[in-house]
């Protein structure tokens, strides 16, 4: 497609104007979009092509709704469903204020629905993709309005972790970005801006260099399983619910902060680093993971786990706003 086809940026609609979030895909993280919006006294519209999508998105909600409620971000007692509206694509792009595109995570499939979205929308409604972690800049190839189109990546469950990561394509206008950040502060969301694009964006990157290593203790036989989990949910997790692993190090340097843990510590990270493993999944590892899972795991449904992740998640939010 040549420049001159290319719409030029428009000035972006006030935040106060934003009434309706139209959503594109409507499976867990669409849900978590529609629990958000329909909590803060949002309108929702909703497309998505699977028969069971609306009883599946009120089930959703009825579930999600009491753990929205005890964090205080509604006032609604009930999810109100009658806010949720289905309707065509080209429908629910006209109508909404700004557009969430939650459709499985492949790039072709998200282009072809990306442009039939900017066909329908409103010229000046941004359009942000869950997408976590096709490169922004590849989901906005080949459409007419590319600078309106950025990655605004939630973490599960949606509706109740504060992070959103904010990402540019090459062609995304900047105001596009901070109009997003501002429009999820509002959302009650945490929202971190990435300076350039990277494959995984940044906090899977994080998460999966913590896992490999995790895939590797498992493979080498390292330690149990229950004692691989612990030493995350006891040991690095609870000092990372309430800093980051930037301020966890220097904290470790006693007075002399992060420049005397290096001068004490690099050249022992170093080693270490250099001894982390770097597992390949294969059928062997695989399977070793899918043991671990299930012995993790067993006792309670899937159903029942989420349940007592939400709780918690709950408690732990609860918790971290009264320090
Ligand atoms: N699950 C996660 O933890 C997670 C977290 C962050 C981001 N994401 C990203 O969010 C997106 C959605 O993931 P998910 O986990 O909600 O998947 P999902 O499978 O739960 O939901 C996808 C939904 O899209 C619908 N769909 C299929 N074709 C469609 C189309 N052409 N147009 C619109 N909708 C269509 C499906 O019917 C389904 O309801 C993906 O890009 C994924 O990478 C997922």
């Amino acid at each position: 497609m040549s420049a001159a086809a290319l719409d030029s940026p428009r000035e972006l609609p006030a935040l106060d104007a934003v009434r309706t979030a139209g959503l594109i895909g409507l499976g867990s993280v669409g849900s978590g979009w529609a629990a958000t919006y329909l909590a803060l006294g949002y309108d929702v519209l909703a497309y998505d092509p699977a028969v069971d999508a609306a009883p599946k998105a009120h089930d959703f909600l009825r579930h999600a709704w009491g753990a929205l409620d005890e964090l205080g971000l509604t006032r609604a007692r009930t999810p109100p469903l009658d806010r949720l509206r289905f309707a065509a694509l080209e429908e629910v792009a006209a109508g909404a204020d700004i557009i969430h595109e939650n459709a499985p995570e492949q790039v072709v499939l998200k282009r072809e629905t990306l442009a039939a979205v900017e066909g329908a929308a409103r010229p000046d409604v941004l359009i942000c993709s869950s997408s976590g972690g096709l490169p922004p800049s590849s989901i906005q190839r080949g459409l007419r309005s590319p600078w309106r189109v950025l990655v605004a990546h939630p973490f599960n469950p949606p509706h109740l972790i504060p992070l959103v990561e904010v990402i540019a394509g090459e062609a995304t206008a900047p105001a596009a970005v901070d109009w997003a950040m501002a429009l999820l502060r509002r959302l009650k969301k945490h929202p971190i801006r990435l300076d350039r694009e990277m494959t995984g964006y940044l906090t899977n990157r994080l998460q999966f260099a913590l896992l490999r290593e995790a895939a590797h203790c498992v493979s080498e036989g390292v330690a149990s399983p229950r004692s691989i989990e612990d030493a995350v949910k006891y040991g690095l997790g609870p000092r990372w619910a309430v800093m980051g692993s930037l301020t966890t190090l220097a904290l470790a340097g006693g007075p002399g902060g992060m420049s005397r843990t290096m001068s004490s510590f690099a050249p022992a990270i170093e080693t270490w680093w250099a001894d982390l493993g770097a597992p390949y999944l294969t059928p062997e590892l695989q399977q070793k993971l899918v043991a671990a899972a299930d012995e993790l795991t067993a006792g309670k449904s899937l159903d029942e786990w989420i349940a007592e992740r939400d709780r918690r998640l709950v408690r732990l939010f609860c918790a971290l706003s009264e320090v």
